[in-house]
């Protein structure tokens, strides 16, 4: 008899805990931020996780009744590693939303994972076009290759470029930069003499700088990730490149705003067409700027910051529109269809594609107070990414 009340008395308490563990996951709203924090792409997962801590700063940690927990994990941008934390988080953790993903192989790693969980999975940094289409789960707040690509190919010929070389990193973004860039040239009466591609970890670009060199092009155009651009820039300046009447463009990747005010007076002029420039002349951007900058010792935001600034958007907005009720698919629901303006200008992401639309900048590097700057000079709007339906 006593045997059993003290087994009652244990399951109670057993069941006890069970409902206080219940109870606290059901009043907690979890996001599973998977970055290279360190290794190659480090400065793209410094840059996401400052920014969606700023939004969380901003906007409080509860919503909808629910405590917003942010789990950072780091991937060091190996896609192996990334699908194992995005399981782990799923399955241990129980997370409302993967968000994050530094590199296209890292957010195509965790595609079947989210369709199989059901769980959103918001892209806040891969570019490659065909990314929401491995899985209907996929909300991207980054941009494409093919979006950013296509309008530098349009402006090129217009001002004096007709033969150019590219030069991209050799994988899904890079390969969409090539093909669209070179596609778009075309048809606008130019011409890619040479197409090149360097390796995406470790790349030496002197040798494909030589024979960039010796092929003479109007300009070189080239498409690195973020973090690599400003090797690049210093061994385009080194080789005399410039000298020998070589432009450089390219889409703003190889102006990064994380790198760019160091990269020299040898930036000056260069010419890149992207989403997103810290310099943006907007009331919503100077406020996101400085805000970014005083919680992040100085640290300028980048295209990186401002995608996953407007992934938290875009999770927050879902969970209260659900009023803290949604699971995966209604949450995704939510997310499709969302308009607002972010620091970059008005996105609005497409509910049948669940990319984002956008505004495409053509930038000039410019010293403006004393620092190098993506100067924006022309804006082509609402621009939905080419890769899509053709
Ligand atoms: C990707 C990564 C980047 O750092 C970038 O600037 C563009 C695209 C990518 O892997 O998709």
């Amino acid at each position: 008899m006593q045997k059993r009340v003290l087994i009652g008395a244990m399951s109670m308490a057993i069941a006890t805990l069970w409902s206080g563990a219940a109870f606290a996951d059901g009043n907690t709203f979890k996001i599973g931020l998977i970055l290279p924090m360190t290794g190659q792409q480090a400065t793209t997962g410094r840059q996401i996780e400052a920014a969606a801590r700023l939004y969380m700063a901003q906007n409080g940690d509860t919503v909808a009744g629910k405590k917003i927990e942010l789990i950072v994990k780091d991937d060091t941008s190996v896609p192996d590693v990334t699908k194992r934390m995005a399981q782990e988080l799923v399955v241990n953790d129980k997370v409302n939303v993967l968000a994050g993903f530094g590199i296209t192989p890292s957010a195509l790693a965790v595609a079947p994972i989210a369709t199989q969980s059901k769980t959103p999975e918001v892209v806040m940094a891969a570019a490659t076009s065909s990314i929401t289409e491995s899985s209907p789960y996929i909300i991207r707040t980054s941009f494409t290759l093919p979006q950013a690509s296509v309008s530098l190919a349009d402006w090129a010929p217009k001002n004096g470029i007709k033969k150019v070389v590219t030069l991209v990193s050799d994988y899904g973004p890079g390969i969409d930069a090539e093909k669209f860039f070179k596609e778009r040239l075309t048809f606008n009466g130019g011409q890619v003499i040479e197409s090149l591609r360097v390796p995406l970890r470790g790349p030496d670009f002197a040798p494909f700088l030589q024979k960039v060199r010796d092929l003479k092009p109007d300009a070189l155009f080239v498409f690195v990730p973020s973090g690599a651009g400003a090797a690049v820039m210093k061994q385009f300046l080194e080789r005399g490149m410039d000298k020998a009447g070589i432009r450089l463009i390219g889409t703003g990747d190889i102006t990064d705003d994380d790198q760019l005010n160091d990269m020299g007076d040898g930036a000056l002029g260069v010419v890149t067409s992207h989403h997103y420039s810290t310099y943006h002349q907007s009331p919503a951007n100077k406020k996101f700027v400085e805000a970014f900058q005083k919680a992040n010792k100085n640290l300028r935001p980048n295209f990186m910051a401002v995608g996953g600034y407007d992934g938290m958007r875009v999770i927050y907005e879902a969970l209260k529109a659900t009023k803290g009720n949604g699971g995966g698919d209604a949450l995704l629901a939510a997310m499709k269809g969302q308009i607002f303006e972010s620091p970059r200008g008005p996105v609005f992401i497409d509910a049948q594609t669940r990319d984002i639309v956008q505004n495409i900048y053509l930038r000039k590097v410019e010293r403006k107070e004393g620092q190098l700057y993506n100067v924006e000079f022309d804006v082509i709007k609402d621009v939905k990414d080419p890769g899509k339906n053709r």
